[in-house]
């Protein structure tokens, strides 16, 4: 085993966890880079180069498929095997689900429920709505896609008419001067006046603020639900041609190079 670092002496932890991740690296059949949107998150400005990547790993190519560190996944994918395998905790979503279901609430608000926060779980924060109901939107009902966009703004405004309040939990989240956005303002306003509002205002009340870890809800009750309710594209979820295949595959290879 070599050693990456130019210099003497003790190596400080960071040091220590790049050295080995390069070292895992090495032991790779093929390059990964890191994304500039992983650096951002990280609070830098930059990007794995082409040419600096290749001197770095001579001899290799960049991995152009399935990263290795990652759980295998099905050649043609479901949105089950997305929850199995990418989906970094469900329980929130399947007690969410649960809660919508023991409601006795249609099977449109339980998979509204149960996808909720996918992009949360699976892609990323900022705007999870938007992006949540981006990624299902040529797969469900269009009335899903919409409530799970605009739970983003409906969450942080109070309906007393069916006894939801400002979630106490994001006092803790967000302290209590918070104040959400003008575009989320006016998303609520015009989320009002839709003649979706209430399932959107459902997802809200189904939403479980406050994490049970007691609570034992299995996927396998919600596989049927899916079934009916979810249009699974044959060639895979993501190996399809709609227009939003392209954040699955991401969620599938996200270290792609191109
Ligand atoms: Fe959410
Ligand atoms: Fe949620």
């Amino acid at each position: 085993m070599s050693h990456h670092h130019g210099h003497n002496g003790p190596l400080s932890p960071s040091e220590r966890a790049d050295a080995l991740e390069e070292e895992k690296m090495h032991e790779m059949e093929r390059i990964i880079t890191k994304s500039t949107i992983g650096y951002l998150m990280e609070g830098q400005v930059t990007y794995d180069t082409a040419p600096g990547m290749k001197a770095k790993h001579p001899g290799k190519f960049f991995l152009m498929g399935e990263d290795p560190r990652l759980p295998r996944m099905p050649e043609k994918p479901t949105l089950v095997d997305y929850f199995r395998n990418r989906f970094a905790s469900t329980a929130h979503l399947l007690q969410s689900a649960n809660h919508a279901l023991k409601g006795g609430q249609p099977e449109k608000v339980v998979l509204a429920c149960l996808l909720h926060d996918i992009a949360v779980v699976s892609f990323i924060r900022c705007d999870h709505g938007y992006w949540g109901a981006q990624m299902i939107e040529p797969y469900v009902d269009e009335e899903i896609a919409w409530a799970i966009k605009t739970h983003q703004a409906l969450r942080f405004f109070p309906d007393e008419s069916v006894g939801y309040g400002y979630p106490d939990l994001y006092k803790g989240f967000f302290g209590p001067d918070y104040r959400p956005e003008n575009y989320i303002v006016d998303e609520y306003q015009r989320a009002r006046k839709h003649k979706w509002y209430m399932t959107s205002r459902l997802i809200c009340l189904n939403d479980i603020y406050s994490f049970d870890p007691n609570a034992k809800v299995e996927l396998d009750d919600f596989v049927d639900i899916i079934g009916r309710n979810f249009r699974q594209p044959k060639e895979g979820l993501g190996l399809d041609s709609s227009p939003s295949a392209h954040m699955w595959r991401t969620i599938l290879w996200p270290t792609r190079f191109l």
